[in-house]
């Protein structure tokens, strides 16, 4: 008889899809979309291109990327009736909530075709998903504090245009291609727990929007996608920037066992490249706008974690450094996971493309831990 596989918590190391989408090497901090370095993705590409490329597996030429730049740009409009469903939701609600229940009943206005089976049907849900979440953040964000949400335009690009919708002003062009680095560095990341999730609806059949619904609440939670907001309320908490004060604050955490936030990774076990990345946005935002104390405090805590267990491969990760780039650019600390989802969207339904071309229904097993074969006592016996 063969052995039974072992339980691994977390799933850890385990292979849940064969995928040509992303590849990571944690020990030597390397993250490649379709063999693509990220680095050189982000140096030369736009949120778009690098969407084209993850959905379709290849870097489009101009044609093509002016082309799909378009069809998305048309698709950036919601239909009034998914506005009225955000009008009905409490203010006083997390944006991560109200993006999930906005993109659940997207299914609902954008049924037309509906077989996930049909590539056409597919691909218009991908375009459309990728389009229109940016939209619904920046409703909600408007919406919520009592004023109408701005129309998309469609003579922006898609991270300037996000900005746009929020205030009402057009980026300059700083703000705006920092957005879009900041887009294509979080738009993809292997067998993570939202992606992970994503692929397990799709593997049901379920439409692409319930599937990226519930990806959108698998990120949300403060160990993944959530860190981002933790990150910034956690730094406020540290004194000051000083070696002894971040020393004296990290290790009374450690003590207590408990996490800090916008550190470690399942996979990597060196600096996130991301995070280096992110730090050099800020840095250049700083050059604009004037630096921030959170700032100091942030690098000092870097440089302590490395001397307290840096030798355990806990390092900074995409979300110790995004938070200040978010904040500077004007965003709300309850916002900055909503960013994260309006880009993870295209590694999300890269995914789900490549699960649906060759499917089979995920249904792992368990290792059973109860009773067996127990005898029901009716309730009016039971003492
Ligand atoms: N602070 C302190 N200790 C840590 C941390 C941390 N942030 N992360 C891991 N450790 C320690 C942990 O206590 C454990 O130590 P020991 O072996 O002595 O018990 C060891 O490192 C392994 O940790 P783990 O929690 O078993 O590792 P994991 O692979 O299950 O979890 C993680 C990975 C990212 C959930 C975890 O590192 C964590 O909770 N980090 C803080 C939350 C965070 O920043 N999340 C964002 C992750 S990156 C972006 C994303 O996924 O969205």
């Amino acid at each position: 008889m063969s052995e039974k596989p072992e339980y691994v918590p977390g799933l850890a190391g385990i292979p849940a899809a064969r995928s040509s989408v992303c590849l990571i090497d944690g020990a030597a901090g390397k993250l490649q979309y379709r063999g693509y370095p990220a680095e050189q993705l982000a140096e030369h590409c736009t949120f778009e291109e690098v969407t084209y490329l993850l959905l379709f597996g290849e870097l489009p030429t101009r044609a093509q990327l002016e082309g799909f730049s378009a069809e998305l740009a048309r698709e950036r409009s919601l239909k009034f009736r998914i506005i009225d469903v955000l009008k009905q939701l409490p203010e006083s609600g997390h944006p991560m909530d109200a993006l999930t229940a906005a993109v659940a009943v997207m299914g609902m206005f954008y049924a037309e075709g509906d077989h996930v089976a049909d590539p056409a049907f597919r691909r218009l849900c991908a375009i459309r998903l990728v389009a229109k979440l940016p939209t619904v953040v920046a409703a909600w964000h408007r919406i919520r504090r009592g004023d109408n949400p701005i129309e998309p335009r469609t003579d922006l690009g898609h991270a300037a245009n996000f900005l746009y919708m929020l205030e009402g002003e057009e980026p300059d062009e700083l703000a705006a291609r920092i957005m879009d680095v900041a887009l294509v560095l979080h738009a993809e990341h292997s067998m993570n727990a939202s992606t992970f999730t994503c692929r397990v609806t799709a593997s049901t059949l379920a439409d692409p929007y319930a599937a990226v619904a519930s990806a959108i609440g698998s990120l949300a939670g403060p160990l993944h996608g959530g860190a981002n907001e933790v990150v910034l309320q956690m730094l406020r908490t540290i004194p000051d920037a000083s070696p002894e004060a971040v020393r004296r604050w990290a290790e009374d955490k450690l003590a207590r066992k408990e996490k800090i936030m916008g550190f470690g990774h399942r996979v990597y076990k060196v600096k996130d490249p991301r995070a280096d990345i992110l730090q050099g946005l800020a840095v250049s935002l700083f050059e604009k706008l004037g630096t921030t104390p959170i700032y100091s405090i942030a690098v000092e805590l870097e440089r302590q974690m490395k001397d307290l267990v840096g030798h355990k491969g806990i390092a900074p990760n995409v979300d110790f450094y995004s938070g200040i780039v978010y904040e500077k650019l004007g965003l709300d600390t309850d916002n900055f996971t909503p960013v994260f989802a309006i880009s993870r969207v295209s590694g999300w339904l890269a995914h789900l493309l490549e699960q649906l071309e060759d499917n089979r229904i995920y249904r792992p097993s368990q290792v059973w831990t109860g009773t067996a074969d127990r005898t029901v006592v009716p309730i009016a016996d039971r003492g």
